[in-house]
């Protein structure tokens, strides 16, 4: 096999994967809206890593381009990110999919409980994702990003400010996304309790 040939074969294999992947969310999501007459989802969003991207990753993480680094290094050539209404509904997601036959969890990662250093806070699921070849199953990973519309509203416009930036971001503009990603929590929880008074009201 060519290296063009070989590499289109990994893609593709990615992009069949995002399509499992996506067919699979609509189906265990559209389940759950039906049986508890609810809307957690503002919207998902899914993309594919471009070949560039994955080189430039495996050139930061110093190791050769092979397609064994790719697994190893790369796990998120697949990724999809669920933009929930509520903190409840990113909970109640996670649990839909950790209840999936089809999707295993490989590692997940609570940085809404636990955010990371810069604020940032979404709850990450790694999954493999089965896909049903010819001859036989192959499991490709794919990461999940889970967060409220508020978290998504913090890391969109942080990852923007990000990138016009230099390597060394001044300690007082890591200070002052750090202080925003604190109001946006507090928005989340003031947001929470609301939804959980009305809900009391509709449960009644
Ligand atoms: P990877 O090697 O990229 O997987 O890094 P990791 O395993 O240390 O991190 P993780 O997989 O938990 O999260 C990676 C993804 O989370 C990134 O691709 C971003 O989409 C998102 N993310 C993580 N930290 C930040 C952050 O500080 N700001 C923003 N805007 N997004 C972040
Ligand atoms: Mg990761």
């Amino acid at each position: 096999m060519t290296e063009e040939k070989n590499w289109e074969n990994i893609l593709l294999r990615y992009k069949f994967a995002k399509t499992m992947l996506e067919k699979e969310l609509e189906i265990i999501i559209g389940d759950y809206e039906h049986r508890t007459s609810s809307h957690p989802v503002e919207h998902i969003k899914s993309r594919l890593k471009s070949k560039e991207s994955i080189l430039k990753k495996l050139e930061k993480k110093k190791v050769k381009t092979t397609p064994e680094n790719i697994k190893k290094y790369v796990h998120d050539v697949v990724g999809i990110r669920i933009v929930c209404s509520f903190l409840s509904d990113v909970y109640d997601m996670v649990n839909i999919i950790k209840s999936s036959k089809n999707l295993k969890v490989l590692e997940e990662n609570d940085y809404i409980k636990n955010p990371k250093s810069s604020g940032y806070s979404s709850y990450h699921l790694n999954i493999l994702i089965p896909l049903y070849l010819e001859e036989n199953i192959e499991y490709i990973e794919g990461e999940i990003q889970i967060r409220t519309l508020a978290m998504d509203f913090w890391a969109s416009l942080e990852h923007k400010l990000q990138y016009k930036l230099p390597e060394n971001i001044p300690v007082y503009l890591r200070r002052e996304l750090y202080s925003c990603s604190e109001e946006v929590k507090s928005l989340d929880t003031k947001m929470q309790h609301l939804y959980d008074i009305v809900k009391k009201y509709t449960d009644n």
